[in-house]
This record gives structure tokens, sequence and C-alpha cells, in this order.
């Protein structure tokens, strides 16, 4: 019984599938590499190919004696779903109801999927529960929502799902050798660490005039092992016969921009050159979870705090300057 991991050449799917191969279970990556990199699949088995290829999925499970997936495969990129819309749905949502229904014809019947906080847009306040409305505010954020509509409606068919709404995972692998593509992600950590190593001047922090306690936006980062152990934590649930389920991923600990910056000057005594910036539009003040439901039903809590998200990523960076090699 193998456990298929679409995606699994990136960031986030790429540590989850390490982490279930140390754990001792068997598992196939299954990634286009069209922006995820083989040598972060390392020595687990690839197959290079789209979820929507109804052959490629069929023999996949077929060869591999698939049980379950992890459905990481998708874009991500917030500004360019905004100007590429058609690319999002396409890939996000019709990609994921054709692998969806190759699964079922395969009699592969638990799927954990990579959702996002983004669903929630600027939520009334935080803490966030998963009974807040959703109010997706781009393509990207809409097709993450569309998909766990889609999952709540497959349970007829008799699919159980675990949709798991990461808040912002940030980090690397222990090893230093499995970390996040800082060349083109404009998220905080990455940026930061751009700023540390030279590809980029300062960092522009983007409005200081919230109603938050140092004026800075407050966000709530989530190491990206733990999060890797979430999705080994819902599979798990699922095969012990777990109904479907939706639970945020986050720690619960809101940090400002301004926090982040001190710990990682703390955490590298260097200092990261920083800027007060205007604005960036459609940033919420402050958004962090509410991790109550996970830590109930998965017994999942973070384990590792931002200075070990900033020791990883600073760690993975020296040791990559330049990332994994296409
Ligand atoms: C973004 C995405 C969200 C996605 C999440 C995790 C948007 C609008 N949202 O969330 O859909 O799920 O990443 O990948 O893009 N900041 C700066 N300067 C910078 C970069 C960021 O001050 O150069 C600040 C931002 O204003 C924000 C915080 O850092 O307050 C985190 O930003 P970012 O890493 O982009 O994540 P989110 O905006 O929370």
């Amino acid at each position: 019984m193998t456990i298929l991991v679409t995606g699994g050449a990136g960031y986030i799917g790429s540590h989850t599938a390490h982490l279930l191969a140390e754990l001792g279970r068997d598992v196939v990556v299954l990634d286009t590499l069209e922006r995820g990199y083989r040598d972060a699949v390392g020595d687990l088995d690839l197959v290079i190919g789209d979820i929507a290829d109804d052959r490629v999925v069929a023999k996949t499970c077929r060869k591999y004696d698939v049980d379950s997936v992890i459905h990481f495969a998708a874009y991500k990129a917030v500004g360019e779903s905004v100007s590429q819309p058609l690319k999002y749905y396409k890939n996000n949502v019709s990609g994921t109801i054709a692998l969806v229904e190759t699964l079922i014809a395969n009699g592969v019947n638990r799927i954990v999927f990579s959702s996002s906080a983004a669903v929630y847009g600027t939520p009334d306040s935080s803490p966030v529960n998963e009974d807040a409305p959703l109010r997706p505010q781009s393509p990207y954020a809409q097709s993450k929502a569309d998909v766990e509509h889609f999952l709540r409606s497959c349970d007829a068919t008799g699919l159980r799902s675990v949709c798991l709404r990461y808040f912002n995972a940030a980090g690397a692998h222990d090893s230093g050798d499995l970390g996040e593509d800082f060349s083109l992600t404009t998220n905080l950590v990455p940026v930061v660490m751009r700023v540390l190593f030279g590809s980029q001047a300062r960092l522009d922090i983007f409005g200081d005039d919230y109603p938050t306690p140092d004026g800075t936006c407050v966000r709530d980062y989530v190491h990206v092992a733990d999060l890797a152990d979430a999705h080994v934590k819902a599979l798990d649930y699922l095969a012990t016969g777990g109904t479907s389920l939706v639970c945020n991923v986050g720690t619960g600990q809101g940090t400002s921009v301004r926090q982040l910056v001190e710990v990682t000057e703390s955490v590298t005594s260097r200092s990261v050159p920083h800027a007060i910036g205007p604005r960036r539009a459609g940033d919420p003040a402050s958004v962090y979870a509410d991790p109550t439901l996970i830590r109930a039903v998965l017994g999942w809590r973070a384990t590792r705090d931002l200075r070990e998200i900033i020791t990883s990523a600073y760690r993975w960076h020296q040791r990559h300057p330049d990332g994994f090699k296409r």
C-alpha cells in the first residue's frame, strides 16, 4: 500500500514525502516538474506527469497499489492568479476533478488536500476558526475554496477527505538540504533570506500603520516540518475511519513583520536592512489560526517556534545559495 503525493517535488510536498519515507511509509511522487524540482524528490520514487492525465494516474495507482493520496499539486502565486485566472481554474480545479475521478475509478478513497487560510480572505477577527465565512480574494484562493467544496460533495461517492488550511508555511528541513525556492516567491521569510544573502538590497515592510501592537501586519508562521506532520496525522485519521474534515493548520501565535525581523537578527547575528514602505493592496492586518480543531481531532500541534523556522531557513540558504538546480 502506497501513498501518492502529487506535487511532491514542491516545497511543502517534498517535506511531507520525505517525512513519510522517514517514517517507513511507501511513497510515490507525481509531479510535472514545471515548478517542482527533481532534486527535492531525492531518492524517492518519482513519476513525471500531470494530475489531469488519467492514464498516468491510473497506471501509477495500479503499479504502486496506491491506497491514499496527499494532493499538493497546484499553482500558488496569488498575483499570477489574478492576471491568469484560466490557468489557475484549469490546473487547480479542473485538474483536481480529473485526478479525483481517476482515483475513485481505481478504488482510492482517501485524500488529504492542500488548502490555504487564503480562503478566509480578510477575516473579521483573529484567531480565525473553521466556521468563519469564506471570502476568497483571488482566483488562487477561490480555487482552494472550490476544491474544498468539491471534495465535500464527493463524500457521496465514498471518498473521504481532510482539507488542511495552511497559514504561513516557512522554514526548511533539519538536514539543510530541502527548502523553499526563494528566487521567485514574494513571501516574507524567503524575502528576508534574499536580503541576508545579498540578492535583494533591503526588505520593504508593507506598512506600519495597521491596528496591530507595532503597526505591522500579523501572521501565523508554521514550520514546514510541523505542516508535514499534520499531513501524516490526517492520513492516519482517514485510515482509521475518520470522516471528512476541514481544519486549520496554524500555531495560534500571531507574529508581526517587525517581530520576525527582530527574531531573524537575533538568530543570525546579522542585521536585516529594511525600510517602511506603503501598504500592499489586499493585506489583512492580522490573520492567525485558532488551532483548537486540529488539536482535538488529529492530535496535532506545532512543536517548532519562529526561531527554529528562521534557523532552518537560514541553514538551507547557506548550504544552497542558488536553491535547487533545474
Ligand atoms: C500570502 C498569500 C496567501 C498564501 C500565503 C502563504 C497574498 C495576498 N496572500 O499570504 O494566499 O496562502 O502567502 O503562501 O499574497 N511582507 C512585507 N514585505 C515583503 C513581503 C511580505 O512586509 O516583502 C509582509 C506582508 O505584508 C504580510 C507578511 O509580510 O503582512 C506576510 O506576507 P506573505 O509572506 O506574502 O504572506 P501573506 O500575505 O500572509
